[in-house]
């Protein structure tokens, strides 16, 4: 699947935790580009899984956001972004900068999803969160359009993600 971009947009991954986001977009996109949670949280609080800094960590994140966006750069913002206010906030930040908002939606089977959570030391949360985080991306998936993504695109499953590639274009 070929992803076309406008070259300046800003694009909100979409996928529960264990679905490939950071991988994908270490990829797809320069380091510069990808705005991590992750990568946040250890700004803030030295360490990705520290929850209670998720405000300190998205406000740094935006800030940063918004000095990209002025001066022109396309953006990813690498977070779950499975809960709709977490994407209205990506939505209106687009707004706020003329830019359009994009969806990439990594929609990963739940078992594989949590065959990999099982794997990981990284993650020190149970399966439910994985669940949970499975059923509002089900929700969101025909709601990306209505809240105002002008593009949405659906990678069904990780060959997808893997094969997943990216055109930018001038025009869009
Ligand atoms: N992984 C995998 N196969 C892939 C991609 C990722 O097994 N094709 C595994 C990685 O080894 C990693 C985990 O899935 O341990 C999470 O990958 P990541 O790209 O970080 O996924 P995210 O969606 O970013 O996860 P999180 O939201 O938890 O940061």
């Amino acid at each position: 699947m070929t992803i076309h971009l406008p070259e300046l947009c800003l694009v909100a991954l979409v996928g529960a935790s264990g679905s490939g986001k950071t991988t994908l977009g270490g990829r797809l996109f320069a380091p510069g580009e990808v705005l991590s949670s992750d990568a946040f949280r250890v700004l803030v609080a030295n360490d990705e899984n520290v929850l209670d800094a998720n405000g300190d960590a998205f406000d740094a994140l935006y800030f940063v956001a918004r000095k990209r966006l002025a001066r022109g750069l396309l953006t990813v913002i690498d977070a779950t972004n499975v809960q709709a206010d977490a994407r209205k906030r990506i939505v209106d930040l687009a707004r706020e900068f003329d830019v359009l908002p994009v969806a990439v939606v990594l929609d990963l089977p739940e078992e594989e999803l949590l065959a990999r959570h099982a794997a990981r030391a990284d993650r020190p949360f149970g399966p439910g969160v994985i669940r949970q985080q499975v059923q509002q991306l089900r929700r969101s998936l025909r709601r990306l359009q209505g809240e105002g993504f002008r593009h949405v695109t659906v990678l069904g499953g990780a060959q997808e993600v893997q094969a997943a590639q990216v055109v930018r274009e001038r025009l869009y």
